[in-house]
């Protein structure tokens, strides 16, 4: 059989609440034309993110009961460690409330101000972390991967030769660690190789500095890494997430995405000193170091979910499944980053809307039509988030895990192909209020007369 069907059946639903397009136009003016502003039961089918909207198994759903509350020393807590240290051989397991709180940790004892940390690219909180610190944080992408339209296996790869030369300029001593976002989310959800993290593994060895995995979705990519490696073709997911983590000295995770958690993180590290610096800090803020900001059930939940996402059935479903939402647009004409990622797909507004300029919000325009044409959520990645920083004008369908199935894919699929028909009528916006950071979650805006 060559039909790939979702692998799991539903044993409980919830609703979803169909609003008329007056309605929806209603909502969109009391929300400032800000889809983070509207309430999520006017929403149809919400692609906002992948993170923390997955859909728990009934395992981890029993799991959560065995949770153990216990202040300290909670055996939810030594079945994470266990289920982190199985996967990732690192040496010290810290949770934490989710992925930032990892970040921020991390960055707190590493870096100082002066200090420059590279990626392949941050993602908007790592960045915002690094730089909260006085250090900065420089994106090294592939120089192809600025072309949205070029298909390149590996496009959320590290440019190695760009990062020796930035170790060179900027001096050793001032790069505190290298990162690699596994898959990199901002750069369109791009895969990296298991040639390109053993490279970098290369690179920061000779220097002597640190190398740690941003590692939210790293079941995805290593599912990529089967299909487009040969030497791995014949590997388990699990392997290859294992010889993924043996390349670093440490990682930060976020376990509301390959982990199936609604919440939920942690920070691995191998070397002794800095963990117990670690540790001190996560007191400070998260909690004791068995529980780190996390209830006992929610340990149980990310450890049961850390072996269920590396399933070859659930990954091929999951790679597939995103791949046929970005075919079915791109191949009947809508611009998507291609090729098409591993938990969301990018629809390059800038190409598809070129009478609105950017500074008139391409992106935003087409989420807000998404919206008021079929009532579904997506995320502007372009000139509203990152103002005059963004290389590009995209709007982010993120796919959340387990929730969705292939007719409301397919509903997806439909109303973007009628908005593109639609396209030439749509018009730019202006931002009519914004905070002094971060904008893109509370700015209000103004439709322009087209
Ligand atoms: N790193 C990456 C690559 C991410 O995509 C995210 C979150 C984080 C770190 C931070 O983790 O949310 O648990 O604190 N990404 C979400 C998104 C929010 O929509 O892409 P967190």
């Amino acid at each position: 059989m060559k039909t790939i069907i979702e692998p799991f059946r539903i044993k409980s639903v919830e609703p979803l609440r169909r609003t008329t397009t007056a309605q929806r136009q209603q909502y969109l003016e009391q929300a400032g034309y800000n889809l983070f502003l509207l309430d999520a039961k006017d929403i149809l089918i919400d692609l906002l993110t992948d993170s923390g909207t997955g859909a728990m198994s009934s395992e981890q759903w029993a799991a959560m009961m065995r949770g153990d509350e216990s202040y300290a020393g909670s055996e939810s807590f030594f079945r994470l460690k266990a289920a982190v240290q199985g996967l990732t051989g690192f040496r010290h397991v810290i949770p934490t409330h989710q992925g930032r709180a990892a970040e921020r940790i991390l960055f707190s004892v590493m870096c100082h101000p002066g200090d420059v940390v590279p990626n392949n690219t941050h993602f908007d909180t790592t960045r915002a972390n690094i730089e909260f610190t006085g250090a900065r944080a420089v994106d090294l992408p592939l120089p192809e991967a600025h072309d949205t339209q070029l298909h390149l296996p590996f496009k959320g790869n590290m440019d190695v030769a760009a990062l020796e030369r930035l170790i060179e300029s900027e001096g050793r001593e001032h790069v505190p660690l290298v990162m690699l976002t596994v898959t990199n989310n901002s750069g369109g959800g791009q895969p990296v190789s298991l040639e390109n993290i053993r490279q970098v593994r290369q690179v920061t060895a000779r220097y002597g500095i640190p190398f740690y995995l941003d590692a939210c979705r790293f079941a995805e990519n290593a599912w990529f890494i089967r299909q487009r490696e040969r030497e791995c073709a014949l590997l388990t997911p699990k392997e290859i997430a294992r010889e993924m983590f043996s390349l670093a000295d440490g990682c930060t995770f976020s376990a509301k995405k390959d982990a199936f958690a609604n919440i939920g993180g942690f920070l691995c590290a191998n070397d002794d000193r800095l963990a117990q610096q670690e540790k001190d800090l996560l007191i400070l803020t998260e909690g004791f170091p068995t529980y780190g900001g996390l209830a006992g059930r929610d340990l149980d939940a990310i450890a049961v979910g850390l072996e269920e996402v590396l399933d070859p059935d659930y990954l091929e479903y999951r790679i597939v499944s995103t791949a046929y939402l970005g075919r079915h647009i791109a191949d009947r004409g809508v611009p998507i980053v291609e090729p098409p990622g591993g938990h969301a797909i990018y629809i390059d507004a800038g190409r598809m809307l070129p009478h609105i300029p950017r500074h008139q919000f391409p992106a935003q325009s087409l989420a807000v039509e998404l919206y008021r044409h079929a009532g579904i959520r997506s995320v502007e990645i372009g000139s509203v988030m990152f103002g005059e920083h963004a290389r590009h004008e995209l709007l982010r369908l993120a796919i959340p895990r387990r929730v969705y199935t292939q007719s409301h894919i397919d509903y997806v699929v439909e109303a973007i192909l009628e908005v593109n028909e639609l396209k030439a009528e749509l018009g730019g916006y202006e931002i009519v209020e914004q905070p002094p950071f971060l904008r893109h979650f509370s700015a209000r805006f103004r439709p322009l007369k087209p």
